[in-house]
Parts: structure tokens; sequence; C-alpha cells
């Protein structure tokens, strides 16, 4: 099949997002202006760059009418930290995503407990195995045909990692220990724990 994206494109359900799996979950913890603990999952999210190391994530929702608490508490804190979200965790991190008003503590509803970071303010998820601490840089905000909501790319610039022992296996992060899940199309997940290598041609 082949559709334009301006037209509709026959099937049930949008296929777009199915086309572009699996896509990594950053399960991000932020302060508002008071100090509240925010948390929330964002699959349009990934490493963008490595030197130095950033990382986006995408926010939809209204502009100015209850907009997405984790973009607008980056906007005005300049931090956030990137918990990952792992197959023990997936029932929390799902509970997470419901909408909530501003003021509403994400991780202490969901009954996750808060770890300190190092170089920011907002805490981290200590059942996470890995955190990356990140400085706001800026935001990209994208066409969208609704004037009425946001589509911004938020990038971080990353500078803490925090790596549980638990996870690592001879130096290495270890998939078979960490467990990351990831975001499919529709309702769907996968658990990424199978690997391969491949070595690159000279
Ligand atoms: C696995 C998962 C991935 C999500 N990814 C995104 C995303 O990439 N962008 C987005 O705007 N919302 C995404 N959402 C929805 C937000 O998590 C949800 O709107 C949440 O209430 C936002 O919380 P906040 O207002 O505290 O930031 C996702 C939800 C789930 C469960």
């Amino acid at each position: 099949m082949f559709y334009q994206t301006k037209d509709h494109h026959g099937l049930p359900h949008d296929p777009f997002k199915s086309c572009l799996v699996p896509r990594p979950i950053g399960w991000i913890s932020t302060l508002n202006r008071d100090g509240v603990v925010n948390l929330a999952p964002y699959s349009f999210f990934n490493g963008v760059s490595t030197n130095p190391q950033m990382v986006m994530f995408s926010s939809g929702g209204p502009r100015t009418a209850n907009p997405k608490d984790t973009i607008t508490n980056c906007e005005e804190t300049g931090e956030f930290v990137v918990n990952l979200a792992t197959w023990e965790l997936r029932e929390q991190m799902n509970r997470t995503s419901a909408t909530l008003p501003p003021g509403a503590d994400e991780m202490a509803l969901a009954g996750l407990e808060a770890e300190p970071s190092v170089l920011v303010k907002p805490p981290r998820v200590k059942a996470s195995p890995i955190h990356l601490e990140c400085l706001y840089h800026q935001t990209v905000d994208l066409p969208t045909p609704d004037p009425e909501r946001r589509n911004g790319v938020v990038i971080g610039r990353v500078i803490g990692i925090h790596i549980s022992d638990d996870v690592l296996t001879d130096g290495m992060v270890d998939l078979t220990k960490f467990k990351p899940i990831a975001r499919l199309g529709y309702m769907d997940y996968t658990r990424v724990d199978l690997v391969f290598t491949i070595a690159r041609p000279d």
C-alpha cells in the first residue's frame, strides 16, 4: 500500500508509530516552580548526539489551557532527569501517564521511591537502573495543524549518568539484566533482551 500523509491511510488505526519501532521510553522526572515532583513517560524520545551527549523528547498537548507538565517544567526550571523504564517497572510507568493536575506528585502516586540526583534538582526513580541527569537546552516548536496545541521537541544536554552495578556485566550494560521496555505501535510494547552482534566492515 501507499498513501500520502495528507490523506487517510484507510486502515483501522494509524500505522505511523508502528513503523518507527521500538522507541525507547524516556520516563522524565522534573520539578515545577514550587518544587513539586512530576514524572511522565515519553516515547518520542531518543539520543540525538554523543559529543556532547544530548537527548530529545517530543511533547504534544494543549498550548495554553493545561499544557503538559514535563515540557513546562523543563522550560521553567531548566533541568530534567531521564529514568529508563524497565520490564519490572512497566505498570508504574503506565500509571504515571495519567493526566493529573499540575501539583500532583506522580512519583509518589505510583508508589515509587525518589532518590536525589547529583547535579540537578529533580529526583530520580530509585528503582530504575539507569538515569540521565540533563540540563534543558532548547525547545524546537514544530508545525502543528491546530494552533491551540503544541508540538514541541525538547532537547537537553546529559551532564550525569547513573548506571546500577546490577545491570553491568564485565563493564558493559547487559540488556538481559537491564530489560528496558520500548514502545511499539497501538497499545503494544516490547522488552529488549535479545541481543545479536554484527561487526562492521573495515
Ligand atoms: C509509553 C508512553 C509513551 C508516551 N509518549 C509520549 C510522547 O512521546 N509525547 C507525548 O506528548 N505524550 C506521550 N505520552 C503521554 C504522556 O505520558 C501523558 O500525556 C502524560 O500525562 C504527560 O504528563 P505530564 O503532563 O506530567 O508531562 C506517552 C504515554 C505513554 C504511556
